[in-house]
This record gives structure tokens, C-alpha cells and sequence, in this order.
């Protein structure tokens, strides 16, 4: 087959969300797959048809989301920065909640609203100050990122819900970052939430929605391909204290998509120079950025068999004309060759979803397996 391409294991995927979905039904709470992480249509309708409810940051995320079966009424719309257009596509079409990010879109909703003689469900994004102890740049939660507003001004919003009379008011969001492993974040997540709900008084509403964030092990990904769903589940049941009435929501994205994905790419030369050897492949940083985004890492393979026992150390690279194009610096190989297919794993979120044309290389295509089970 032609390289690159994504490979999707369909039924590896299955048995991550019917896992996942065990474990949160065990205390009643619902998830939302937040499109972000991977839009692609076969995966989006296995995630609709499990009965996941979805997380979006775009009209458009809204309008692929129903059109692969999500139910408007399990639609949840955050994003700092909507559009008025935007606005008025979610509103039009009666999704679950959205989830409000400043004073200021909360004025622009219940204008719009009020235009559409409508009155949207709303829950407001707080910003926790609680630090997700991940990568700098996705990290969401600390009080010098964009997101959400100020437990301040969300005194303000609840004291002066009466200007807004084109809202309802269900109850409060929170997001800190993503790719999280160490369950004691959402610990103190739960804590402060309960800080934050107290202060609020917003215990009486019907809607609590936690983000998303649980990471997947990149370095690990045969052996561990199941995210720690019981560990993050049970930790927020054991710390949360909700509301009698409250129904607890989350956004999972990459623990969902992550590991039911892999990039498939074959070398094209090998180059050694005076103080590296290079593996240069046929996909680039427009089919996975996270190595170039974040200094992402992700396990590679040579499934060409690998010609002797010997190991080599090589820097994979693409062909794009940047030096971040790099997807693995120093990685040990066994003897790579012109012709040898290599497998970038744990692909499944984050890559299709950011690949762009750049370089005007084409985006690679997608393959299925373990399709059988979508019959
Ligand atoms: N909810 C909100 C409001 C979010 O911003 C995100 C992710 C999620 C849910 C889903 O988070 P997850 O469960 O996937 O961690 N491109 C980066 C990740 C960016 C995440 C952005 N927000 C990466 O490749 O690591």
C-alpha cells in the first residue's frame, strides 16, 4: 500500500470506548469525545453508535458531529473564541450546554438568543489555577492561560444572572490540559471543583462537566493500550462531592482515540552525515506535528523485519524543509534500509486531526481494521 497512511484498528477501538464507558457508567457520569483529537467519519460513528455524547470547539465540529450521529441533546460547545455564526448554529440547533468562556460571550449569547427568541443552556468555563503537570503548551487550567474566566467573575455572572435573561444557567465547566497521567491532578481538580462549587452555590445545578485530559502511554502503547480509565474515574468519585441532582460530564479525547491509530511510513533514504545517521521517510511533520509541536515522542518500528540483530541509532525525519520535521531524535533501530516500512504508533489522536497540506504534500489516507465489528 501506498505510504504514508493512517491504519485505524476498529476493534481495538471498540474495546477502549466499551471500557471506558464501563467504568464511567459505574458512577452514572457521561462522556463526551471531544472531535478535536480525531473528526475522522468511520471513527466518529463507531464513538456516535457506543452512545458517547460529543465535545465540540466549532460550528463545524457541530455539524460533523450530527451529521455521524450524535444527538444535538449530547452536544457541548466550548472554545474561547466563537463566533457570532458560530453562536447561532449551536443555538439554533438546541445542542446540551454550552460552555462559556468570558463575560463577554455570555453578552453576545443571550443577544443572540434573545434574537432567536431562544434560551440556550449554558454552563461557564472556570479557570481552577490547579496545574495539570504536563507539557507547557497543553496545559489549560493555570490562571495565565486564556481559558475560562475568573472564579471573580463568575461571583459577578451568578449574582447578576438576572441580565441575563436569555440564558440558562446549568452549572459550570472546567478543562486543565491534556495528555495527564498523574492521577493526584484530578485529585486536586476534584478538590478545588468542590472549593469552587461551594463558593458558587452552583451544587444545585444540574450540570458539572470536568474536561477531558486522561493521557495514554506513548511509550508503551502494546502493552498498555487501555488508558487508566478505572484509576481517573474512581479518583475524581473518591474526592468529587457533587450535587444531589448534578450529572457529571467529561471531554475525553486522546484516551478514547489515541492508541486505536498508527502511521505507516516507508523510508526513502538513508543519509549518514558526520555525526548523525538519518532515516528520512515519505510522511512529515503535515501528517504528525506533535514531535514538532510539543517534542512529542512516539514509538517506532521497523515492521520490515529488520535485517540482523545489530541496533543502530537514527533520527527519523521527514522530507518537509524544517529541521523540527523530526519525528524521533536518536531512536534505536535495527538496520534500517531504503524500502523499509516503519510504524509511528499511537497515532490515533491528534495527527489526522492537525495534518495540514504544507509543502502542498498531500495528507495521507486511512486505512481500517478490525472494521468486521462495524457490521
Ligand atoms: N475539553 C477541552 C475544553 C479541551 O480543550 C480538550 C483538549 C479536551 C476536552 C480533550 O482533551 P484530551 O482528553 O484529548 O486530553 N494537540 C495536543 C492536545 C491539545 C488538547 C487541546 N484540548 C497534543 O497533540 O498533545
Amino acid at each position: 500500500m501506498q505510504t504514508p497512511y493512517y491504519e485505524y484498528d476498529i476493534a481495538l477501538l471498540n474495546s477502549i470506548l466499551s471500557t471506558a464507558k464501563e467504568e464511567a457508567q459505574r458512577y452514572s457520569y457521561k462522556i463526551h469525545y471531544a472531535l478535536k483529537a480525531n473528526s475522522n467519519h468511520i471513527l466518529l460513528k463507531e464513538i456516535a453508535r457506543q452512545g458517547f455524547g460529543a465535545d465540540c470547539v466549532s460550528a463545524n465540529e457541530i455539524r460533523v458531529a450530527l451529521e455521524n450521529g450524535f444527538p444535538a441533546n449530547s452536544i457541548v460547545f466550548a472554545g474561547v473564541g466563537k463566533s457570532d455564526s458560530e453562536l447561532e448554529y449551536a443555538i439554533s440547533k438546541d445542542i446540551e450546554c454550552i460552555n462559556c468562556e468570558s463575560v463577554q460571550e455570555l453578552e453576545v449569547i443571550n443577544q443572540i438568543a434573545s434574537s432567536l427568541g431562544k434560551v440556550p443552556k449554558v454552563a461557564l468555563r472556570v479557570n481552577p489555577n490547579v496545574d495539570a503537570k504536563t507539557h507547557r503548551l497543553i496545559t489549560t487550567g493555570l490562571k495565565e492561560n486564556k481559558f475560562g474566566i475568573s472564579l471573580k467573575e463568575a461571583e459577578w455572572v451568578f449574582a447578576n444572572k438576572n441580565n441575563f435573561n436569555h440564558i440558562n444557567f446549568v452549572g459550570l465547566h472546567f478543562h486543565i490540559g491534556s495528555q495527564i497521567l498523574n492521577l493526584e491532578v484530578f485529585k486536586q481538580l476534584a478538590i478545588v471543583v468542590n472549593r469552587i462549587q461551594k463558593s458558587l452555590g452552583t451544587i444545585n445545578m444540574p450540570y458539572l462537566n470536568l474536561g477531558g485530559g486522561l493521557g495514554i502511554d506513548y511509550e508503551n502503547p502494546l502493552k498498555n493500550p487501555v488508558p487508566n480509565f478505572d484509576g481517573f474515574f474512581r479518583t475524581v468519585n473518591e474526592h468529587l462531592i457533587p450535587g444531589e441532582n448534578q450529572t457529571i460530564h467529561f471531554e475525553l479525547g486522546r484516551s478514547l482515540v489515541g492508541q486505536c491509530g498508527k502511521l505507516y511510513t516507508s523510508v526513502l533514504y538513508v543519509k549518514e552525515t558526520f555525526s548523525k545517521r538519518f532515516a528520512i521517510v515519505d510522511a512529515g511533520m503535515n501528517a504528525l506535528i506533535r514531535p514538532a509541536l510539543y517534542g512529542a515522542s512516539h514509538k517506532i518500528e521497523n515492521i520490515s523485519g529488520g535485517k540482523s540483530d545489530e541496533l543502530f541509532s537514527y533520527d527519523v525525519v521527514g522530507p518537509i524543509c524544517e529541521t523540527s520535521d523530526c519525528f524521533a531524535e536518536d531512536a534505536t533501530l535495527p538496520k534500517t534500509s531504503r524500502g523499509d516500512i516503519l510504524v509511528i504508533h499511537s497515532c490515533g489522536a491528534y495527527a489526522e486531526s492537525m495534518a495540514s497540506d504544507y509543502n502542498l504534500r498531500e495528507r495521507p489516507r486511512s486505512v481500517y481494521v478490525g472494521i468486521e465489528v462495524l457490521a
